[in-house]
């Protein structure tokens, strides 16, 4: 049960890396740059922090025991899925600042409930 839980991750990671290298291919051939920051941040939260996410449930299953994690998860998923385009338009000249902070502030909370799940789960 746990164990399916961190595979959620470990998929969501892999569709993020797929969208995020293609988009650093993009911005190469294009040689429009602007939109790196959305790029970063799309693979080190959607890829890197999603794998860590998947990887420590894995390691800890204790953590990934009830509500809260489930909960975490979609957090984590919304808060990337509203932050990367609001970072995307802020980066090229739009209005998405209302997009890239909701979705910053959605993303810290997962995180935050991340922290309370891996220290619950890893009490001794
Ligand atoms: C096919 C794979 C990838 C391609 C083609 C690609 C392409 C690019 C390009 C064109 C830039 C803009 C560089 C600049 O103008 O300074 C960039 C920046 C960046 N990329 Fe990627 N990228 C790829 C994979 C990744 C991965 C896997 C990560 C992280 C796990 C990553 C993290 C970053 C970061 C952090 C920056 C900003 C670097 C800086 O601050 O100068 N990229 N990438
Ligand atoms: C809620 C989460 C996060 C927020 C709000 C945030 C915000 C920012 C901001 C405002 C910048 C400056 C971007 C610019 O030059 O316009 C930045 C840069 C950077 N951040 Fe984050 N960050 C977050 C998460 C992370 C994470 C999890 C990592 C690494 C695992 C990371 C790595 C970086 C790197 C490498 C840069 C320099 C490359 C770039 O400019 O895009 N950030 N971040």
């Amino acid at each position: 049960m746990t164990e399916a839980f961190a595979n959620r991750y470990f998929r969501a990671a892999v569709l993020y890396a797929l969208i995020g290298m293609i988009w650093g291919i993009a911005m190469g051939v294009s040689r429009d740059h602007s939109t790196y920051p959305a790029h970063a941040h799309l693979l080190l939260l959607g890829w890197v922090s999603m794998a860590l996410y998947g990887a420590v449930y894995r390691l800890c299953p204790k953590a990934a025991e009830g509500a809260v994690p489930r909960a975490q998860f979609w957090l984590a998923q919304v808060g990337l899925i509203v932050m990367i385009p609001g970072v995307a338009l802020v980066h090229s000249g739009h209005a998405g600042e209302p997009l890239a902070i909701a979705g910053a502030l959605v993303t810290i909370l997962a995180m935050a409930l991340f922290g309370f799940t891996v220290w619950r789960g890893t009490v001794t």
